[in-house]
């Protein structure tokens, strides 16, 4: 069997990463987070109060930013470090989710962060999500998978999310900021959200996390 690349792309809060993950952990795959790098600048930026998008101060600063991951046994679970710090907790936290869109949508980070993500995913063997992965990181991916479900269930689920670590978000502020996400990730120039022609349609709204597993480890079964 061949090792191939599987870009699961999708809308804020589909289930993504969750399913990413129970993927490459059963494929024995290498899981990659793409939108935890767009977080972890953002925090970096948000911590050197950089807020412009200045071109030459956007490039210096993200010469001092290093994005590394820790990885378990399998590989199939990472946790998050900026410049040695794991940073995986408070980039999840809310002010990092209303600023991240924002941030990466400037091309300057958009062309790092592409980079780095080309380099993580080069040896194949691998289960990377995000907004751009089939489109632009990985146009020659083996397997595209593009993730949505409706705007209630995301939301629900990520109040969840947020609950198990001890964060209660009201539902209306975070459909907001799924609703605001989505639309810039949609509209911005460099990379936008779109779905590529060539992925698979995954509607998570009625099905259960193992029926979404499913589903792409048995399309990754027959690419491989
Ligand atoms: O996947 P997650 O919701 O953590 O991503 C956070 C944000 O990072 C997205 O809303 C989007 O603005 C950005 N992102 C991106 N391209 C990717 C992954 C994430 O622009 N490949």
């Amino acid at each position: 069997m061949r090792k191939i690349v599987i870009a699961i792309d999708g809308f804020s809060a589909c289930g993504k990463s969750s399913t990413a993950k129970e993927v490459a952990n059963q494929l024995g795959y290498n899981y990659i987070d793409s939108g935890a790098m767009y977080r972890a600048v953002t925090l970096y930026f948000h911590e050197h109060y950089i807020t412009s998008d200045n071109p030459k101060e956007v490039s210096k600063a993200l010469e001092n930013i290093d994005i590394s991951f820790n990885f378990n046994e399998r590989m199939a679970f990472s946790e998050t470090y900026l410049n040695g710090l794991n940073v995986e907790e408070e980039i999840r936290k809310m002010y990092i989710s209303n600023q991240v869109s924002k941030i990466s949508a400037i091309p300057e980070v958009r062309k790092d962060m592409v980079n780095q993500q080309r380099k993580l995913g080069k040896k194949k063997g691998v289960v990377m999500d995000g907004r751009d992965i089939g489109s632009n990181v990985f146009p020659n991916a083996e397997l595209k998978v593009f993730m949505k479900a409706d705007l209630t269930v995301r939301a629900e689920r990520r109040q969840k999310e947020l609950l198990e670590k001890d964060q209660l978000v009201p539902l209306p502020e975070i459909e907001e900021n799924l609703l605001a996400r989505d639309k810039m990730d949609s509209e911005r120039k460099e990379n936008p959200l779109i779905i590529p022609e060539d992925a698979y349609i995954l509607d998570t709204s009625e099905l259960t996390f193992p029926e979404q597993v499913e589903f792409v480890l048995q399309l990754a079964t027959e690419k491989m």
